[in-house]
């Protein structure tokens, strides 16, 4: 990458890319070279670009195939089903159903059986203030806890519920049904080893409902503990957006945060292409209807989820 800078902008993750105009093909060798410094800082910014939804998906193929966005197809830009948009601007005089995206800590799609793998995200127009995002290092939230706690969560899987998804009521009654009917609740580990670096990284966030095979009134103070302790300001990047910027991270060692502070008068328009996860959770329901489950494991599911009806 003759040319190109990599500069740290967080201790925890965040790096700023210099040197890389994205509005044109990318070697498979500076891809390559992207790869490693994404390993190694988990988010990287790209300024100063000026891509469109085609080479932005260009541009994502490099790290793998992409996500169609069928889990939430009313997100989809109008042209191209890999690229999502994120908007608080209103489209044929109705809201956007992403006006409030992202808004509490998660990691991309892990309401589904194959989470996003990293997440691109370019800025095309933002408000004066407000409107960043932050990310935190989930390596860091794991390898802080101690022994006896990891211990505990290597052998534990999470819930994870689309209905948890902050503010979906109030993208009204038919996004949300739809989206709770495509996304029934899905089972993760509570933590992951990333299959590029080997390291663990704690795979809970606010959108994890329940433990399976701990009642709901176990889990809850371990999902609050869990949530608080891996957005500690020491493992966390805030990243300002300027228009322009592409900010590619990885979903399998981040959560998020959308922050919702800024004047919702101005506009916030971003475009987004998620790679396709390489990895599968389960469904709840499917795994516990599943005749070839294991016993212990069905029994623990079907703990779960009775604790979840409850
Ligand atoms: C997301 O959660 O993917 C969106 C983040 C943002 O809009 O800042």
């Amino acid at each position: 990458m003759s040319g190109t800078t990599v500069q740290p902008v967080g201790y925890a993750c965040g790096a700023r890319v210099m040197g890389i105009d994205l509005s044109k093909p990318v070697s498979d060798d500076v891809a390559g070279k992207i790869r490693d410094a994404w390993h190694k800082h988990l988010v990287l910014v790209f300024p100063g670009q000026r891509i469109d939804p085609f080479q932005l998906v260009a541009f994502s193929r490099h790290f793998g195939e992409l996500e169609d966005y069928a889990s939430q197809p009313f997100n989809r830009h109008p042209d191209v089903n890999e690229v999502m948009v994120i908007t608080n601007k209103k489209s044929n005089g109705k809201p956007s159903p992403t006006y409030n995206a992202g808004q509490n800590w998660h990691t991309d799609l892990s309401y589904t059986i194959r989470p996003a793998k990293g997440t691109t995200l370019h800025c095309i127009e933002k408000p004066s203030v407000g409107g960043d995002t932050m990310f935190a290092n989930m390596y860091l939230a794991y390898e802080t806890l101690s022994p006896k706690m990891q211990a505990f969560l290597d052998g534990l899987e999470g819930i994870h519920d689309a209905s948890l998804i902050q503010g979906l009521e109030k993208r009204g009654p038919e996004v949300a049904a739809e989206y709770k009917r495509l996304n029934p609740p899905v089972i993760h580990p509570a933590v992951r080893i990333h299959p590029d670096t080997g390291r663990k990284a704690l795979y809970v966030n606010e959108r994890v409902r329940q433990f399976v095979g701990l009642s709901e009134a176990e889990s809850k103070p371990l999902i609050k503990f869990l949530c608080e302790h891996s957005v500690a300001s020491r493992f966390v990047y805030r990243h300002y957006w300027s228009v322009g910027d592409v900010v590619m991270w990885d979903n399998r060692c981040l959560t998020h945060l959308a922050v919702g502070d800024y004047d919702p008068r101005e506009s916030r328009y971003m475009i987004r292409t998620s790679g396709k996860g390489d990895y599968l959770g389960r469904l709840v329901a499917a795994e516990n209807a599943s005749p070839s489950a294991q016993p212990t494991t069905s029994a623990k599911i079907a703990e779960g989820v009775a604790a979840l009806e409850d």
